[in-house]
């Protein structure tokens, strides 16, 4: 099945040409309804691979699929008209060559209507952006802490403290070189963020980065405090929707229990009865 790209939206070249402008705003999304909601408030919407993590209950983003991560991007073009939404390659579906990775983004693109893809990785990965974008395939770019790379680092740490600087540099430096139109730097010291975006032409995406980056993302259940299983330093809570949630639930169980529900109004008669001039029956 093809989807249609949304030719409204802003492109990837708008989202480059905000270098230094207004900071970009950035969530994830991966259902039509939160979708439908962040799409008039950020400039782009991720489709991160996290929806292992968050919605499937997954220990890490390694068990994530490229057909999980189309089904969740179909899901989320139906509630995007603004925004440029970006669907995040899955573990396993680019790393291996140029081609194998073309292969996975004309998927992803043809299939879900997004406009790019992004994938994590510096240095190693410069010659796929370069063979991704020189074919068609916008692409954001991911580096300093690689959540597909967690067993490599040994834990999600704090990645170019002191020297190691320079490779997290490096590998920013790479992917902008080789044509991506952004890059995500997640969980660099500050000083850091600050000299690469300084020496990037293109946008830098902070995830635990400081302000000093073009942009900010943040996965929106962690935000809004939907999901718990994982609270790195760098999320603020802008709500509590869990325990929002829970509480209603709570109180659902209870009235089942002590039959206070249903109520007289949600029942239904032998005989239709007429509300607001409508029939309900
Ligand atoms: O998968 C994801 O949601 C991400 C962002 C948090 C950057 O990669």
């Amino acid at each position: 099945m093809s989807a249609v790209a949304n030719t409204k939206a802003f492109t990837p070249s708008d989202i480059r040409s905000r270098k230094d402008g207004t900071p970009l705003v950035y969530l994830t999304a991966y259902t039509t309804p939160v979708a439908r909601l962040v799409d008039s408030h950020c400039d782009v919407v991720l489709v991160g691979d996290s929806v292992g993590m968050v919605l499937h209950g997954l220990p890490t983003t390694l068990g994530v699929t490229l057909d999980m991560m189309i089904m969740h991007g179909m899901a989320v073009r139906r509630g995007l008209e603004r925004a440029l939404m970006v669907v995040d390659m899955p573990f396993g579906s680019y790393e291996e060559s140029p081609e194998q990775a073309f292969r996975s983004a004309a998927r992803v693109m043809a299939e879900t209507g997004c406009a790019a893809v992004k994938l994590e990785g510096g240095e190693a990965m410069a010659e796929t952006i370069r063979f991704l974008t020189g074919r068609g395939v916008p692409i954001m770019g991911h580096v300093g802490l690689m959540p597909q790379a967690v067993n490599t680092f040994g834990g999600y740490r704090v990645q170019g403290r002191g020297e190691d600087g320079d490779r997290i540099r490096g590998d920013a430096l790479a992917v902008a070189e080789a044509g991506a139109f952004a890059v995500v730097l997640e969980k660099v010291p500050e000083a850091l963020a600050r000299r690469i975006t300084g020496e990037l032409a293109i946008p830098t995406i902070g995830i635990g980065a400081s302000a000093a980056c073009d942009g900010q993302i943040l996965v929106v259940d962690d935000m809004l405090g939907i999901f718990s299983d994982f609270r790195p330093k760098f999320v603020k809570r802008y709500a509590e929707l869990g325990g929002i949630a829970e509480a209603a639930i709570a109180a659902y169980a209870q009235e089942v229990r002590d039959r206070r529900f249903p109520a007289d109004e949600h029942l239904f008669g032998d005989a239709p009865r007429t509300v607001n001039g409508g029939e309900s029956t």
